[in-house]
């Protein structure tokens, strides 16, 4: 069996590759009743392959219908009292099975259920495996802001199974390319010049492609949260293509443009600036620009330039009310800067505007 894994706070968190098996589950579950939290489409699709975790006596099942709307305090609050009134204690084990929603907020579930029980992560779409099962960073939406409330818990084990992947509609698939591709310009060379040669079998979802890929990322995202568990440093780095990336998600109320989306659009936007700051070269820019035309969409969506400043300086990442980008000075190599111009943001949208990624309104 494949086994990664990540170490943080003296505890090794495995992580378990192509696996999903039935000895797997019931290993991890225990002898204790299990909770489980998992995802309408893939409690329809799989319902065999996880009938062990799914269907058999002792375990709790929780069916939820992912949306950002649905990723709140008050669905959250509904799962604890579901689990409470059927009895789970502190020593069962909760399983999250779905895309990066469901396992944001069945972590947040674990997090609080009296004070914190142990949960495993089961990532069934491509974003969920290469990014937001690792790490711990667990939470809910809130009106005033996305991924509002939350906490750090770290899953028990992480099962990352690439058969999941099979049922994954394609822009699902773009979207965790989104983040791939961030990782490819964080990392250096190897891993840019793989995503160039292989994009096109990510896409189309070929299975061995999506193994190595997914095992190249986890390697990434592995290192910068064994370095920097509570994002005080290093780990922001993996926010490259977000301050951007975010803006346009929240400018657009989270509807008509997927996460990973406004990440490959965020990516060109930062490397724009940091060209137009001079600490990339113009090259590099260009190499970053066609990786990114190449996988994303041309949209013309309306994206107000307005909104998307007023919720720059609302972000998380905003310290001592100065918004901090994180930009690409090199392949694999970043700065976190402070002092962007209005001005070059302001140019950066217009670019990729002209590029056909979205409108400007
Ligand atoms: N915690 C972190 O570190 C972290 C990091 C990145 C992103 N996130 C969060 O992750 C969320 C996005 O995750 P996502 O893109 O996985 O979204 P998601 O969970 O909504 O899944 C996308 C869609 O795919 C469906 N789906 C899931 N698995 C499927 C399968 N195997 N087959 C068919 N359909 C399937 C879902 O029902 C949903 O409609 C955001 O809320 C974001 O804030 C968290
Ligand atoms: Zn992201």
């Amino acid at each position: 069996m494949k086994v990664l894994g990540y170490r943080v706070s003296g505890a090794r968190v495995p992580i378990y590759l192509e696996n999903s098996s039935s000895t797997l589950f019931s290993q991890l579950r225990g002898s204790q009743k299990a909770a489980v939290i998992i995802d309408s489409k893939v409690a329809g699709a799989y319902k065999s392959l996880l009938s062990e975790i799914i269907s058999s006596d002792g375990t709790v099942v929780a069916t939820y219908q992912a949306s950002e709307q649905n990723k709140s305090l008050s669905k959250a609050e509904e799962l604890l009292t579901f689990f409470l009134s059927k009895n789970i204690k502190r020593d069962s084990v909760l399983f999250a099975i779905g895309g990066g929603i469901t396992g944001d907020i069945s972590g947040f579930v674990a997090a609080v259920f009296q004070r914190g029980i142990s949960y495993v992560q089961v990532p069934t779409t491509l974003l969920a495996m290469v990014d937001s099962s690792i790490g711990g960073k667990v939470g809910v939406n809130h009106p005033l802001g996305k991924n509002m409330i939350g906490a750090f818990h770290q899953p028990s084990a992480i099962i990352m199974d690439t058969q999941f992947l099979e049922t994954l509609p394609k822009e699902e698939i773009l979207c965790g390319t989104g983040e791939i591709a961030k990782y490819a310009v964080l990392s250096g060379e190897p891993f840019l010049e793989f995503l160039e040669k292989n994009y096109v079998k990510v896409l189309n979802r070929d299975r061995r492609t999506l193994s190595r890929i997914v095992r190249m990322s986890v390697e990434i995202k592995k290192r910068y949260v064994e370095r920097d568990v509570r994002e005080a440093g290093i780990r922001a780095h993996l926010n490259l293509g977000h301050t951007v990336g975010h803006a346009i998600e929240a400018a657009t109320g989270y509807g008509s443009f997927k996460h990973g989306e406004c990440v490959l659009i965020g990516l060109v936007a930062e490397s724009h600036i940091a060209m137009h700051m001079k600490i990339l070269r113009p090259s590099t820019f260009e190499r970053i620009l066609e990786m990114v035309r190449r996988i994303a969409r041309q949209r013309n969506e309306k994206v107000s330039l307005d909104e998307m400043m007023v919720h720059m300086s609302f972000d998380k990442k905003v310290k001592a009310g100065k918004v901090r980008f994180v930009l690409p000075t090199g392949i694999g190599r970043v700065v976190i800067r402070d002092d962007v111009a209005t001005k070059s943001i302001i140019d950066a949208m217009k670019f990729v505007a002209a590029d056909g990624m979205l409108a400007l309104k």
